[in-house]
């Protein structure tokens, strides 16, 4: 009795909040026709369905209760949609021409998606637009000329495929516009006079477009704008500014074609805090009114055929931070008075080949002095370059490659240099061995005496470094082992993400070896550099340990053009994000071990040139290695060598058998990477493993 009269209670409560539940939501959640009109033409462009939508052409649509849907707000008055954000739902298809439904929209974002096709003429004539956010699409097509969106504030359309000329309308319409990002585009011609009437633009960005021509004085003149994007373009001049103020703080117009000298204006921009101008043909001197700025904070001037002395007035310029002047014709020596800049921490003066002379002694006394990069110049006395710098507390980037000709490390023990997390000497043809003062920079993360003339052994004590994951000692002479203790550096086994990145604003330069084609690589953060070890080119002699199997980090290791002996450890299996292993032109022996084969990032692969025999091992990666990875060891045999018939041939085992195993090898490794190719190699796996049970089932 009690039992059941409990259960009617329960089947009661159970109907009241149901009812309750319906009919809650269905006094919040009806929809406005017209939106109800303007989303089925929404959804009926796209090619995808959007989750926790109604599916298209749904009976009870019009019923349905949009309100609630996921990216949909509407006001609680009105009840009208006035937000339509959909960021990053791998939308595709197009976006029809149904939005003069939904004319309460303030704001839309589709931004990240996939969406194509040109924009609908309504969009552009919607009354309460405030905010538009269509990036990172592949929209095509032209922009319509009569645009009349008053309540715009916010437009940005950048990363798609626009063409033609910028949109002229806005602006004569839309009078309250503070942002507009136009940039990845293939929009061509000039900025539009019109634009000189966004009277409350804060922000405008056409860069890495075709633009052309010349750059309107009215821009810098907006009474708004402080950021001015306009590099990556095909501008061709500047016009001045006359007696007008400017107040842009940022200003970027590097990689256009300006080929002219830098205008003496800068005295009109008061708050100009970041000018980048790299990248053109800018010839001449740096203008006073630069050299003087008191605003400045970041300069980049790279990249241009600027020349005459560098000459800084530091007294005036108190807020210089970055100084990039790389790749250009200055000439003289580094001016003594740089270092009473107290604030520059970066300083560029890389591939300036005439000049010359030393560090000066004042940088000594340089406490902001963070990263330098010197190379290719033509600097002289690298014993009192490095005796000058140790004194620089905050120093962490030294660059100072090709200069200092055929002179050697000082030998001096007392070099100190606490900071240093990059050392880079290459290409100088340095002679002597490495000093046992390096044993103090335990701090380094990155070290690159490539292309010298060194002698000696390679120190053990780098092993001891705990930072130390880029080491590149390649085109040296240096004999020896291989110190076992480099297979105990612990960035290259359980990396530490979390090392901070001491990298400057201005790229690196890293000249690749000459087997790829003496290609450049460039790096502007030290993080991107790769995990590598690269002893290639030297002279060293006596095994491969077999504990490099437990540098689980290492991407590249090349041993490459030495004397190393002994057998490949089939323990080398350990290093499961190795992709280029290079063992040619050694004197290697015994078979390459079947484990190699579970190295499932091994790209690049060569043992050519030693002595090895056996046969080639089939599955992983091996199958898409060329001949080149195997020729000049007469003993190998496998699918390129016709030797086999001397050798007994082991059957190999059936691939599929192998599959599992695999699997249990890729997973552990997979963490590390991106979810897509995570998702590509479980569907690759997984699902014809599905299938086949479902089959047999
Ligand atoms: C329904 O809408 C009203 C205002 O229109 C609001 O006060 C109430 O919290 C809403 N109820 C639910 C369950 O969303
Ligand atoms: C909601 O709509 C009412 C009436 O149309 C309007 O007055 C109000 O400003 C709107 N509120 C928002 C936040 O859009
Ligand atoms: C659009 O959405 C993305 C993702 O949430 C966001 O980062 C972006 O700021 C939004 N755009 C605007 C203009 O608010
Ligand atoms: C401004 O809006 C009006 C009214 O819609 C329209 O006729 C005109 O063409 C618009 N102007 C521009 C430049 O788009
Ligand atoms: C801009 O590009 C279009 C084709 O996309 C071309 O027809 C037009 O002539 C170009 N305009 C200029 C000024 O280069
Ligand atoms: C700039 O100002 C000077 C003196 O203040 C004046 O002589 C000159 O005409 C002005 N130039 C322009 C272009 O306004
Ligand atoms: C420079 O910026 C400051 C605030 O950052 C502002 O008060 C000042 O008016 C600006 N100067 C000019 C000339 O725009
Ligand atoms: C220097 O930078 C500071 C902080 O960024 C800023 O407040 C100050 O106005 C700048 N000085 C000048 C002269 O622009
Ligand atoms: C550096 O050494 C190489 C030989 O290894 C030589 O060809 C080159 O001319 C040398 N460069 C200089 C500047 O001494
Ligand atoms: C090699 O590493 C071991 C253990 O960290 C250390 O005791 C030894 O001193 C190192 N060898 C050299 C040459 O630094
Ligand atoms: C390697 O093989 C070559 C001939 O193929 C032979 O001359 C050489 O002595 C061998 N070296 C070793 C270390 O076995
Ligand atoms: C691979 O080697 C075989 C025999 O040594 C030769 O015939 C063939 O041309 C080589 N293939 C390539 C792509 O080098």
């Amino acid at each position: 009795m009690v039992v059941l009269l409990e259960m009617w209670v329960l089947v009661i409560i159970v109907a009241v909040s149901l009812q309750s539940r319906v009919l809650l939501s269905s006094q919040n959640l009806t929809c406005n026709s017209d939106d109800v009109r303007g989303l089925r033409g929404f959804m009926n462009g796209l090619e995808s369905p959007i989750d926790g939508w109604w599916p298209k052409f749904s009976s009870s649509f019009s019923s349905s209760s949009c309100c609630n849907w996921v990216g949909i707000n509407c006001n609680s008055t009105s009840g009208r949609i006035v937000r339509l954000e959909l960021p990053n739902h791998v939308l595709t298809g197009s976006v029809s021409d149904s939005f003069s439904n939904l004319n309460h929209l303030r704001t839309l974002n589709l931004s990240h998606n996939f969406l194509t096709g040109p924009l609908p003429v309504s969009l552009f004539l919607l009354p309460h637009l405030e905010v538009v956010d269509l990036s990172g699409n592949r929209f095509n097509g032209v922009l319509p000329l009569n645009i009349n969106l008053p309540a715009l504030q916010v437009l940005d359309i950048s990363d798609n495929a626009f063409g033609d000329s910028l949109p002229s309308g806005l602006c004569v319409n839309s009078t309250r516009i503070h942002v507009l990002i136009f940039a990845a585009n293939y929009f061509n011609g000039t900025i539009p006079l019109e634009f000189g009437n966004c009277n409350f633009l804060e922000h405008l960005d056409v860069a890495s477009n075709y633009l052309s021509g010349v750059i309107p004085k009215f821009l810098f003149t907006l009474p708004k704008l402080v950021e001015l994007a306009l590099h990556d373009n095909r501008f061709t001049d500047i016009e001045g500014i006359g007696n007008s103020t400017s107040h842009l703080v940022r200003l970027d117009i590097s990689s256009n074609r300006f080929s002219r000298n830098i205008p003496d204006f800068f005295h009109r921009f008061p708050n100009l805090s970041y000018f980048s101008a790299h990248s053109n043909n800018l010839f001449g001197g740096i203008p006073p009114s630069l050299s003087h700025s008191p605003s400045i904070s970041s300069l980049s001037l790279r990249n241009n055929s600027l020349d005459g002395k560098i000459n800084f007035n530091c007294s005036a310029m108190v807020n210089l931070t970055s100084l990039d002047l790389a790749s250009n014709n200055f000439s003289g020596t580094i001016p003594d008075a740089l270092s009473s800049c107290q604030k520059l921490k970066a300083l560029n003066l890389a591939r300036n080949p005439i000049l010359k002379g030393q560090i000066p002694q004042t940088f000594k006394n340089f406490p902001s002095l963070s990263y330098l990069s010197l190379s290719n110049c033509s600097l002289s006395n690298l014993s009192t370059a490095l005796k000058v710098l140790q004194h620089c507390p905050n120093l962490s980037v030294l660059v100072l490659t090709m200069n200092f000709y055929n002179e050697q490390l000082p030998p001096d023990d007392d070099l100190q240099f606490k900071s240093l997390k990059a050392l880079v000497i290459a290409n100088s043809n340095l002679t002597g061995s490495i000093p046992p003062w390096l044993k103090g920079l335990t701090q380094l993360q990155l070290l690159d005496f490539s292309w010298n003339h060194m002698t000696g052994s390679i120190p053990g004590y780098l092993g001891n470094f705990k930072s130390l994951f880029y080491l590149d000692l390649s085109n040296n002479s240096f004999s020896g082992e291989i110190p076992k203790n480099l297979t105990r550096l612990e960035s290259l086994i359980s990396r530490d993400m979390s090392l901070k990145d001491p990298s400057p604003s201005f790229p690196f330069f890293k000249i690749r070896n000459m087997s790829a084609r003496g290609s450049i690589a460039q790096y502007n953060q030290i993080m991107r550099f790769p995990p590598l070890l690269d002893l290639s080119y030297n002279h060293l002699t006596g095994p491969i340990w077999r504990e490099f199997g437990n540098l689980k980090k290492l991407h590249v290791l090349d041993l490459k053009h030495n004397n190393l002996s002994g057998t490949i450890p089939g323990s080398l299996s350990g290093m499961r994000s190795i992709e280029t292993l290079d063992l040619s032109f050694n004197s290697l022996t015994g078979t390459i071990p079947t484990s190699l084969v579970s190295l499932s990032f091994l790209s690049k692969f060569s043992v050519a040139y030693n002595n090895l025999t056996g046969t080639i091992p089939s599955g992983g990666q091996f199958p898409t290695f060329t001949n080149s990875t195997f020729e000049g060891n007469s003993g190998l045999c496998g699918d390129f060598f016709i030797n086999c018939d001397k050798i007994q041939v082991p059957l190999q085992t059936p691939a599929s058998e192998n599959n599992q195993e695999d699997f249990a090898i890729i997973l552990p490794v997979l963490t590390g990477f991106g979810a897509g190719f995570f998702v590509t190699v479980i569907a690759l796996l997984v699902v014809p493993a599905i299938r086949d049970k479902s089959k047999r089932n």
